[in-house]
């Protein structure tokens, strides 16, 4: 990421547009953005008052927005930019203006050129590597901040870039961090790719929307179009991620079954699991889905990271947040599972009650607060089956991992219902197993521990 190709680049859409430069201070603006810098901190390094560089700011975010119809500021010019993907594209589009306009307004990211050129050679080609694939984010939420998930991401790339794998499902709780790790994947793999594109299932697309939605995306540049979604994953490498997965999943069910009318999404899975091609389909999923289970097993080019919460790493977050008492904030990241969602929020209530004193909000050291988190927990157990959430009521009144060959919930569940509702909760990351001496216990994740035990 070269902020000097940021800054011409502004500067050159300044000039076209109204023939005016930027201003040595506006450029410095620009500069201390991107690095994070805050105002204050800009001032001294240009040596001018405080005041004067928020009043430069404010005209340059104005032109900025009258020229790109983006609400751009401090705050998000960065996200805006990294997310659209115009640093790793800008060498390519100084070029074209038409282009850049597209990409600001989130219509399409492509490098029109390098499709209508690309491909004398066979795509997995050596000679293809490292041009710049079409990118469409649009449905990719912004993400300001990233931090860790070295091991993670290195994973993921293992399995795409050497196992070739193509099916792959992130799985885990709301606000873990599976779209902002998709995010960085892209970031770091997108030259191995000829199309990439970012999907939602939000708003619940049946398997034939989607699919004419990715044909349409593929076929912009492919002509005559193909017949399949599985041809264009043969014929070039596409990597396409599907975000909220969930959403095509039933409530009040056991884990990963599909909403009427969307059965044939699982048929999909599997096609694009076990038929020879050389693409990746990412799902972004709080639930895993059941079929995949199956497909692991037979190893079919299928994986599934259950993604857990940061580690130490998460200190960045408190640290971003300005918390104080820095000695206490590996306590804080523990209790709170390194959740990045869960620790902003509890950064914000420690911000709001203590004026930042972690010592302070860890201070009586009784049940663990929870506050503004209930809602979001709650989202997660509405979800449940009757029988999950017998089950995970049980379990929440256990004071360690349990051994469920020995033990059913109650007299309500049978043995087979107990174990299906262990499974599902296992594949919502609500329940976790845990290697007790030699044997391998379950046990509820601690932060519903405490929200069941406090309704
Ligand atoms: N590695 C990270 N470093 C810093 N912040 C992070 C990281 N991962 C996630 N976050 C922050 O946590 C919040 C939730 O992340 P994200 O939206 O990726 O979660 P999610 O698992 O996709 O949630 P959902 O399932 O609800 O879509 C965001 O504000 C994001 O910026
Ligand atoms: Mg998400």
């Amino acid at each position: 990421m070269n902020v000097e190709d940021v800054v011409q680049w502004v500067n050159n859409l300044i000039v076209n547009k109204t023939g005016e430069h930027l201003t040595p201070l506006q450029e410095a603006i620009l500069t201390g953005v991107w690095q994070r810098q805050k105002y204050p901190q800009i001032a001294k390094e240009f040596n001018c008052s405080e005041s004067h560089v928020k009043k430069e700011a404010a005209k340059l975010w104005e032109k900025l927005r009258e020229e790109l119809g983006e609400d751009l500021n401090k705050f998000n010019f960065r996200s805006k930019l990294e997310k659209k993907h115009i640093v790793s594209n800008i060498s390519h589009l100084h070029d074209s203006l038409l282009q850049i306009d597209n990409v600001i307004c989130g219509q399409f990211i492509q490098n029109i050129k390098n499709a209508e050129t690309r491909s004398p050679f066979p795509p997995d080609s050596p000679q293809n590597k490292n041009q710049s694939p079409i990118i469409d984010l649009t449905e990719a939420p912004e993400l300001p901040y990233f931090y860790d998930r070295t091991s993670e991401l290195s994973t993921l790339k293992q399995w795409i870039l050497q196992a070739h794998t193509r099916l792959i499902t992130v799985y885990g709780l709301s606000g873990i961090g599976k779209s902002a790790i998709a995010l960085k994947l892209i970031e770091q793999i997108q030259t191995e790719f000829d199309y990439i594109i970012w999907l939602s299932l939000t708003n619940t697309p049946t398997l034939s929307t989607l699919q004419t939605e990715l044909k349409q995306f593929f076929g912009r540049s492919q002509q005559p179009p193909l017949p399949t979604i599985i041809d264009y994953f043969r014929t070039s490498r596409c990597l396409v991620i599907l975000d909220d997965v969930q959403n095509i999943f039933r409530s009040s069910q056991l884990a990963g079954q599909y909403l009427a009318g969307y059965e044939d999404y699982g048929k999909f899975f599997k096609q694009i699991a076990t038929s020879s091609h050389q693409s990746c389909l990412i799902l972004l999923s709080w639930e895993k889905p059941r079929e995949i289970t199956a497909l692991e097993a037979e190893n079919l080019a299928t994986r599934t990271l259950h993604l857990k919460g940061l580690g130490e790493e998460a200190a960045e977050i408190l640290r971003e947040k300005g918390l104080a008492d820095e000695e206490k904030w590996s306590e804080l990241i523990t209790l709170y599972q390194g959740h990045p969602s869960w620790l902003n929020i509890i950064a914000a209530t420690i911000l709001e009650l203590f004026d930042g004193s972690v010592s302070l909000f860890l201070a009586d050291g009784s049940d663990l607060f929870l506050g503004d988190l209930e809602p979001l927990l709650e989202t997660h157990l509405e979800r449940l089956s009757d029988s999950e959430k017998k089950a995970l009521y049980w379990l929440a009144s256990q004071n360690e991992a349990v051994d469920i060959s020995r033990q059913a919930a109650d007299s309500l569940l049978s043995k087979s219902e107990f174990w299906q509702a262990i499974q599902s909760l296992a594949r919502r990351g609500l329940v976790e197993k845990v290697l007790v001496g030699t044997r391998s216990k379950f046990q509820i994740n601690r932060v519903f521990q405490q929200y069941i035990q406090s309704k």
